[in-house]
């Protein structure tokens, strides 16, 4: 049986699990490709290490660069990340003829046009399963299963350690800053865990996945991001209170004027099975015209998990070398030359409801304020609730729903509230997505 040789960089978390899967079920997996796939060159500074999970069949190196330039490594992995020495790897390693699965969607999402177009012009493979939602193969998804369709929307939770963080507040009635220091104990959450907890990891992996749904290019620069660091206990309870559940969503929808991109805390009906997905896990939902929508869950991270899309990229790539490379399903599901320039609307513009929540001195006249302020903007409210105040205190929440409005209303209506006499402290804004269109 014919090998295919591989180059590994780096043998950390998911490096170590690619190596440990692809061993244990070599056969299994030979069986599926026809040939043997050999990590037959791993790349790490912790040398020991590397040769601990490894043995002595497999070459290690400190030197990354070895393996790019070395003539018998066909398909290189790269999961060092960052955005650094990691681009400059893949880029050797497409330039010297290679193939390249990578798990990094910082990278992609930031430099993923110059990536594709230089391993377009070498008619090479860049495969990148890996880099959204761990273990669930959403990118598979989108470019081949759901083909047929025209995307209208994706929304998922897609990032694992902040949905453990509102999971644990919402059960637990935990602080933000306690959820916070668990996932950091079960080592879920960054030593610097602001790619998570700020929205910005679920923003590269909605705007890979924007990319592949409606063939743009990759413009994370034009995500607008917000993440759950300001979310307090007490807005998980008002939302659940009104039959919703808080989680943090990266959404992008195909609108008039062109694709909305974002990333914030949501509101979502408790009904909706997404709603229910709790912990590190990931659940992303797809809308196709045709096929309605589709709902994909699973491990979002960890070793195994991640490791079961790199090798299902390993696979994909062994089975499409002999395929002419014109021939080959495009990276993005689009041919390069078929990518649309179809604008990325601005936050302002964007379509949906809200949650509100105003903090208000009890007195005649402040609703009848605040809905005038609500009615003179077109906004139209959809529920609310006001909760009885301790005798002693002269505040008192509002909390309302409102109906689908324009960013740019509510954000005029709420400049405005905020200007009351009556108001004692901000108005707390959440977005709400009803996901059933
Ligand atoms: N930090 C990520 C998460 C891991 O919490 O989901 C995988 O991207």
């Amino acid at each position: 049986m014919k090998s295919i040789n591989v180059g590994l960089l780096g043998i950390g978390t998911v490096g170590g699990g690619t190596f440990t899967v692809l061993k244990r079920n070599q056969e299994e997996i030979a069986r599926r490709v026809g040939c043997n796939i050999i990590i037959q060159m791993v790349a790490d500074k912790d040398i020991e290490k590397a040769h601990h999970i490894v043995g002595s069949q497999t070459i290690v190196t400190a030197n990354a660069h070895e393996i790019v330039a070395n003539p018998d490594i066909e398909i290189v992995i790269e999961l060092i990340g960052g955005q650094t020495i990691a681009k400059e790897l893949i880029l050797q390693a497409i330039n010297n003829g290679k193939h390249v699965v990578t798990a990094n969607k910082a990278l992609l999402a930031n430099h993923g046009s110059e990536i594709f177009s230089a391993a377009q012009q070498k008619g090479v493979i860049v495969a990148f399963e890996a880099a959204v939602a761990g273990g669930i193969p959403i990118i598979k998804a989108l470019r081949e299963g759901l083909t047929a369709n025209r995307i209208e929307w994706i929304a998922g939770i897609i990032n694992g350690t902040s949905n453990y963080i509102l999971s644990e507040m919402r059960e637990k009635g935990l602080a933000f800053s306690t959820a916070l220091t668990s996932a950091q104990r079960l080592g879920y959450a960054e030593a610097d865990p602001t790619y998570d907890i700020e929205g910005i990891d679920a923003a590269h992996k909605i705007t890979i996945m924007a990319a592949i749904a409606f063939g743009i290019p990759v413009r994370f620069e034009k995500a607008y991001i917000e993440g759950i660091s300001q979310l307090n206990n007490e807005d998980i309870r008002n939302a659940e209170e009104l039959g919703y559940r808080i989680k943090l969503l990266g959404i992008t929808k195909r609108v008039e004027k062109g694709i909305e991109l974002r990333v914030h805390p949501t509101l979502i009906p408790i009904k909706r099975l997404i709603a229910n997905v709790e912990g590190v896990m990931n659940a992303i939902v797809v809308k196709g015209d045709a096929v309605g929508p589709t709902l994909y869950y699973g491990a979002g991270a960890g070793a195994e998990p991640t490791a079961s899309s790199v090798i299902a990229d390993l696979v994909d790539v062994a089975r499409q070398l002999t395929v002419d490379p014109k021939h080959r399903v495009p990276y993005l599901a689009f041919p390069p030359d078929s990518l649309s320039d179809t604008p990325i609307v601005s936050m302002e513009d964007v379509q949906t409801a809200y949650y509100l929540r105003l903090q208000v001195i009890d007195k005649p006249g402040v609703l009848a304020d605040i809905t005038r302020i609500l009615a003179d903007a077109d906004i139209s409210i959809s529920a609310m609730i006001q909760k009885e105040h301790a005798e002693e205190e002269d505040r008192v929440n509002i909390i309302m729903l409102t109906h689908t409005t324009q960013e740019k209303n509510i954000n005029r209506a709420i400049d405005k509230i905020e200007k009351l006499p009556s108001m004692t402290d901000k108005v707390v804004r959440i977005r709400l997505e009803e996901l059933n269109k």
